[in-house]
């Protein structure tokens, strides 16, 4: 029999009538309870793992995994992730095992993925799963963090694991409500005095009223990208945001250690004070220095060091703006090399407290 024209036409019409019917009387079974057959379920694995390998292709891996940031991970964790995956002692839930796919618990599967590819799962999450994508897009540190986390679950036990993700006060119980619950939420990244429990944490005790409120509603609505903070702030009301603000800046900043001088500090305070003509980087200290300032600029004396350098880079690139006064900074960023920003941000931080700025 000879295949004509017209077959193929027949077959290209009929085809996708034939589906949209059989979809349209309702044929197909969209229930999970069921379970997918044992040849769907190998098929969805296997295009989900071979898309995953080849989409992590093109993704860079640093050099060293950000082990700095596991305890904001792990934190985050705890409220975006744990739900559905469990946790070292926190089994998942019957409910969620009735997922289809199940959402596997990670200590056990891991291993399995390179750091690439875990990379690629957590930024992009997985379509027809309800793997969700990372809250921005914007930003990948803090997805390496998490992948620096995800490499050490397996070998957490559930008191190591609470210890990281909810710090000493525990999860917010169900007992709290309101201001209360929020504050407790915080502290697990930021502890009761602001101080913060890693090097990628701000310090934001003693920060101003203004510049506190301002970050944190430019997280909850997600026009300051991270997906740490996102989450938290984004299920916190108007209230309860200036309350926090408030709270925060009413803190006494902790007494730190004065770092001994070195060269990288004093070419920082050269360009803190003076700035670089040359390519026209503004002093930093114009806007960041003295008293009178306005409270919407943040303090940076005796801020962390490597909090600093990473918000330098991201203001570089282009990545941090929502507020009404970012694109002063991106503006000031722009021409900053590698060695300028380690430069100011080890002057920053080695000068002692907050409470001693004013008298600058
Ligand atoms: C709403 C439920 C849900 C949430 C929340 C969730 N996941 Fe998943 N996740 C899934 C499901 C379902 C799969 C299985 C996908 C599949 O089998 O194709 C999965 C798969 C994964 C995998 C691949 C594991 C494997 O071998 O299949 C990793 C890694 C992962 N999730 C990490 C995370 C992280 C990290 C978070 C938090 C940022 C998170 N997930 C939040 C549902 C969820
Ligand atoms: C999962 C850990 C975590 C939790 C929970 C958390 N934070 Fe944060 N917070 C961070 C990290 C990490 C950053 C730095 C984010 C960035 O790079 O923009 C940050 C940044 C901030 C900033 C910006 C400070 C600055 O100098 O720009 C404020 C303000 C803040 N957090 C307040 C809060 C408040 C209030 C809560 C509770 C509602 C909270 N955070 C909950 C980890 C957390
Ligand atoms: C014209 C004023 C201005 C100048 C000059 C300036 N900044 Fe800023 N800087 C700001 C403002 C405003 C913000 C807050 C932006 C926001 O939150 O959207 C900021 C934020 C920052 C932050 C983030 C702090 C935090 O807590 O998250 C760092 C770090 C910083 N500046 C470093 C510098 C350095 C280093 C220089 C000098 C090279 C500099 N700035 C010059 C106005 C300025």
């Amino acid at each position: 029999m000879f295949v004509r024209w017209w077959h193929m036409v027949l077959v290209l019409v009929v085809a996708p009538l034939a589906v949209i019917l059989f979809a349209w009387i309702g044929f197909f079974n969209v229930g999970a309870s069921t379970g997918h057959w044992k040849i769907t379920e190998w098929f969805l694995h296997f295009a989900m793992q071979s898309a995953v390998r080849t989409y992590a292709l093109s993704v860079e891996v640093p050099d060293e995994l950000p082990r700095a940031g596991v305890q904001p991970a792990a934190a985050h964790f705890t409220t975006g992730c744990a739900i559905c995956h469990g946790a070292p002692g926190e089994p998942r839930s019957p409910v969620v095992k009735r997922m289809l796919p199940q959402p596997p618990d990670l200590t056990t599967v891991v291993d399995k993925w390179s750091d690439e590819e875990l990379f690629r799962i957590v930024k992009h999450g997985v379509r027809f799963t309800g793997m969700p994508a990372w809250p921005t897009q914007a930003r990948d540190d803090e997805i390496w963090a998490m992948v620096a986390f995800l490499r050490e679950l397996p070998s957490l036990d559930p008191q190591q694991y609470r210890k990281l993700a909810y710090g000493s006060t525990g999860l917010p119980s169900a007992q709290h409500s309101g201001f209360e619950r929020a504050l407790a939420d915080c502290v697990r990244c930021h502890e009761t005095n602001g101080a913060g429990r890693s090097a990628l944490t701000p310090i934001i005790d003693g920060q101003s009223e203004a510049y506190l409120l301002e970050s944190l509603r430019a997280y909850a609505e997600g026009s300051r990208a991270s997906g740490f903070m996102t989450q938290a702030a984004a299920n916190v009301d108007t209230d309860d945001l200036e309350r926090l603000a408030r709270y925060f800046a009413a803190q006494s900043p902790p007494a730190l250690e004065r770092a001994p001088t070195s060269h990288a500090a004093s070419r920082g305070r050269e360009i803190a004070e003076r700035g670089l003509s040359a390519r026209r980087v503004p002093a930093c200290l114009g806007c960041h220095g003295g008293s009178a300032h306005n409270p919407a600029y943040p303090k940076l004396w005796g801020q962390r060091a490597d909090y600093i350098e990473a918000q330098l880079r991201l203001f570089r690139e282009g990545k941090r703006s929502g507020t009404a006064y970012s694109h002063l900074m991106l503006n000031a960023a722009k021409k900053l090399t590698d060695e300028d920003i380690r430069a100011v941000a080890t002057y920053f931080a080695a000068q002692a407290s907050r409470s001693t700025m004013t008298t600058r």
